[in-house]
């Protein structure tokens, strides 16, 4: 790990760096804080293109229900089960390029488009921040010697990956959010560990439990990331969709497998080696730190469902805590 993105640990601190804060009004009804469910939620923008909602300016006649139908029964659950007061999302498309950045505008408004598809993604946003959170979890991660930052500059525009994952998660808006950056690290040191992600875990962690929050984790990320270079003329053309190779699909298979059957340790394994087979998104980091925020739980993880989307590999995934399971 490239040790300029690290700070010393300020020995004062000892680890435990956040003071406990007076729970959260929305946590006064029910009975349980913490973090109740990790999600891998995938972004990319045909899912909501092919959604058509009020928000997104193109127009479309379907397609990718698989995985829109996976998105459909998770929302059921953030909704009717976890009912959080917080979503907290990591999106490996707010790079940054020093440290780790938390979203503290308190009402991010704008356009956001896809830079690569801007004729499938020009979506309006409009949501709030947990910001009393957003701050926790930055105070946390210095704690623990990350650099990191707060964003307060309601000028910057959210990318299409935070905006992707937390609409197909929360199409009405009404949770608050905490956005949180992709240091770029991982992209340009071939030794790089995902070592940090599992620090900014931590510090989630400590923050949501410190603050009293009921918070549900979104990793947007896809699995394999090898995709066409052409697109069909009706961008929904369903015949033209399939995975990039069977090498590709079988590796996002054995991810998969692996976390249908659980625990989540092995995982820390073997995503490192799914990144170097199939160029996986996660070595943005969303997933690793997800899972290292519910400390890795001896659970298996429930695949709502898996598609390809123009031959890339995505699969929307829940994790409950240890101890809790669907009613
Ligand atoms: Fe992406």
């Amino acid at each position: 790990m490239s040790k300029v993105f690290r700070v010393p640990l300020a020995p004062a601190r000892g680890g435990a760096t956040t003071a406990p804060r007076a729970p959260h009004p929305a946590t006064t009804g029910p009975p349980r804080c913490g973090i109740v469910a990790g999600c891998l939620s995938p972004h990319p923008p045909h899912l909501i293109y092919a959604e058509n909602p009020p928000q997104n300016e193109p127009r479309s006649t379907g397609g990718w229900e698989t995985l829109r139908w996976a998105y459909e029964r998770l929302r059921a659950r953030i909704r009717e089960v976890h009912k959080p007061d917080v979503l907290i999302v990591h999106a490996p498309h707010w790079i940054t390029m020093v440290g780790h950045h938390v979203n503290c505008v308190p009402n991010p408004r704008g356009i956001s488009v896809e830079p690569i598809f801007p004729h499938l993604f020009r979506y309006r946003y409009d949501f709030r921040s947990d910001v009393e959170l957003g701050e926790a979890i930055a105070e946390e991660a210095s704690g623990l010697g990350l650099v990191t930052r707060t964003m307060r500059d309601p000028r910057v525009r959210v990318d299409y990956a935070t905006i992707g994952a937390l609409h197909l998660a929360n199409p009405a808006w009404d949770i608050p959010v905490v956005s949180l950056s992709a240091n770029n690290n991982p992209y340009f040191y071939s030794d790089a560990s995902l070592e940090e992600m599992e620090v900014l875990g931590e510090a989630t962690r400590r923050a949501v439990e410190a603050t009293g929050r009921r918070a549900v984790l979104l990793a947007s990320n896809s699995l394999s990331h090898l995709h066409w270079h052409e697109e069909p003329e009706l961008p929904e053309d369903m015949e033209r969709e399939h995975p990039y190779n069977n090498h590709q699909y079988r590796w996002d298979m054995k991810l998969l497998e692996a976390i249908r059957r659980g625990p989540t340790a092995p995982l820390r394994e073997l995503i490192p080696e799914h990144i170097e087979a199939t160029a996986s998104e996660t070595k943005a980091g969303s997933l690793t730190w997800m899972l290292a925020a519910m400390g890795w739980p001896k659970v298996a993880g429930d695949v709502l469902g898996y598609g390809t989307i123009i031959g890339t590999g995505n699969a929307v995934v829940e994790w409950l805590p240890e101890g809790s399971r669907h009613g």
